[in-house]
């Protein structure tokens, strides 16, 4: 299935080698939604190894002719790209198949292993192994474990073949305790280089683009501290409600499933030193020694720095939409936010006195993610005629309308010269003339190729759990403190305006 790489997949001539992927909790939301389309654009564009094979792993039985079938409408459904590509569709099919079994049976594990002994003979796949685990977390010991008493986690060495890796699917835990059980966990079956978890935030063109933009433009360098910067906004809004997924967002909240993973990273990257290089362990170390100085939220702080809400029925698009609480496997009483908004310091000589303010929520009018750096205004000596100034502004468009832009002032044409402020704008699809890839394409393939660069490390894991945890045992022990209901379609509780202070106001994506 090989063929020439798209100049995003080219760097350091890496290829992925060969290897069977094997999917556990392969019927599930994330499989036919995110993972079987990323599969099959990587065989499309020539990016799977040429001898592969995939196989799902769940507990629903079915043949692999069935679970073709199923792949193929999503597909259909999910692809970037569209239509599907048929002729190219019967070929990479070939290489999918199912396995059913329990995670817990040992039975259902050696036969797996007959699977891909099978695999490596009739498709080449020579041993290399990389199981994605897209399962509830409570079975991540389970299956590693037993991953490695049936033998199909070879042990680790350094650029030898075959090898055997594991993607594990976010949350890592739920907090600071639990993650930590978790790590020593797989450290009795897993090497760390072994071990790929996946923050899909860290796939996306757009998050990548943040350290190219910041430390490949001297221009940014020099305004990029509390000199300059007056506060940095970070939001991620969706106007989706939780779906189907009301038993998973019943344990996990917004909190745990969006602003202790996805947006710390975006956070870490936006404040962090430059790396003494490019690799992973320069980079990460530089997002941890962001995450060491965020000052932490305790006593009256947890009160006011951070604003909790839960949407209520609304409108979304014209369209009427229920409340969380009407959700389906969703406790008519609920106290789970589905909204959050921080207000977050770091302490250290680059950031001192800098808020950074973050808010994420479900069920908000549009879908957007935006890291927004708004600098410090001029002083208001000049042009107190002209009308307000209003502060230049940096966005960062992670999505959609990928893209970069700063707004400045100028004057209006003609002879009474108002001041007006304007955009200049980047825009990824009309400058490259496409949108970017999908995160979870490159993430895969980064991780047949053996780079872990855009995972997340067990450090930083351990330093965001620690800023949140004492946060989300204070939501446990005072429900009602800070918590509010807001319309499905508005843009969260009101009073999360009012953490912002000094004039300062979010902004309208
Ligand atoms: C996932 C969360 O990690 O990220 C979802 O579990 C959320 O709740 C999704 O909708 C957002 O991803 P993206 O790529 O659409 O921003």
């Amino acid at each position: 299935m090989e063929g020439s790489a798209p100049p995003h997949f080219e760097e350091n001539n890496k290829r992925a080698g060969s290897c069977s992927l094997v999917i556990f909790g392969a019927t599930g939301d994330l499989t036919g939604r995110k993972l079987m389309p990323a599969i099959y654009h990587l065989g499309r564009d020539g990016l799977l190894p040429p001898h592969f094979a995939c196989v799902g792993f769940a507990r629903r039985t079915k043949t692999d002719e069935q679970f073709r079938k199923e792949m193929r409408c999503s597909v259909e459904k999910h692809a970037q790209t569209q239509p599907l590509d048929s002729s190219f569709w019967e070929h990479f099919s070939q290489s999918l198949f199912y396995h059913t079994s329990q995670f817990d049976d040992d039975e259902g594990y050696r036969s797996l292993k007959a699977l891909l002994t099978k695999l490596d003979r009739e498709r080449g796949t020579e041993g290399s192994r990389i199981f994605y685990l897209s399962v509830q977390p409570k079975f991540f010991p389970l299956i590693t474990s037993k991953l490695k008493e049936h033998g199909m986690i070879v042990d680790f060495r350094r650029d030898s073949l075959p090898f055997s890796r594991v993607i594990i699917e976010k949350p890592f835990g739920r907090d600071s305790s639990s993650a930590h059980e978790l790590q020593k966990h797989l450290e009795q079956s897993l090497h760390e280089e072994q071990i790929y978890r996946i923050d899909h935030y860290l796939g996306k063109e757009t998050v990548q683009n943040i350290l190219v933009f910041r430390f490949a433009n001297a221009i940014f360098e020099s305004l990029w501290n509390n000199r300059h910067i007056d506060h940095v906004q970070i939001t991620v809004a969706e106007s989706i409600g939780i779906g189907t997924r009301g038993k998973f967002f019943e344990e996990q909240g917004i909190v745990r499933d969006v602003i202790q993973n996805h947006m710390i990273q975006l956070l870490s990257l936006t404040a962090m030193e430059p790396p003494a290089n490019l690799s992973p362990i320069a980079i990460r170390g530089e997002k941890v020694k962001v995450l060491e100085c965020l000052r932490p939220l305790e006593g009256k702080d947890l009160s006011e720095c951070l604003i909790r809400g839960q949407y209520a029925p609304g409108f979304i698009d014209g369209k009427s939409v229920p409340g969380y609480r009407e959700e389906a496997d969703v406790s008519p009483h609920s106290t789970m936010e589905t909204f959050c908004s921080l207000r977050i310091f770091i302490d250290n000589w680059r950031w001192a006195g800098v808020p950074f303010y973050l808010r994420a929520g479900k069920r908000l009018p549009k879908r957007g993610t935006e890291i927004a750096v708004v600098f410090k205004d001029a002083p208001g000596i000049l042009f107190k005629e002209q009308g307000s100034n209003p502060s230049n502004v940096l966005a960062i468009r992670i999505q959609p309308d990928e893209g970069i832009s700063m707004r400045i002032n100028c004057k209006v044409p003609g002879p009474e010269s108002p001041i007006q402020p304007v955009k200049m704008d980047f825009r990824y699809g009309s400058y490259f003339g496409k949108a970017p890839p999908e995160a979870y394409e490159r993430l895969i393939w980064d991780c047949m190729v053996g780079d872990s660069t855009l995972f997340a490390g067990t450090n930083e894991e351990e330093h965001s759990w620690k800023f949140f945890t004492p946060i989300l045992d204070h939501f446990e022990e005072q429900p009602s403190e800070q918590f509010f209901l807001y319309d499905s379609g508005s843009w969260g509780p009101a009073q999360a305006d009012a953490l912002l202070q000094g004039g300062r106001s979010w902004r309208l994506l």
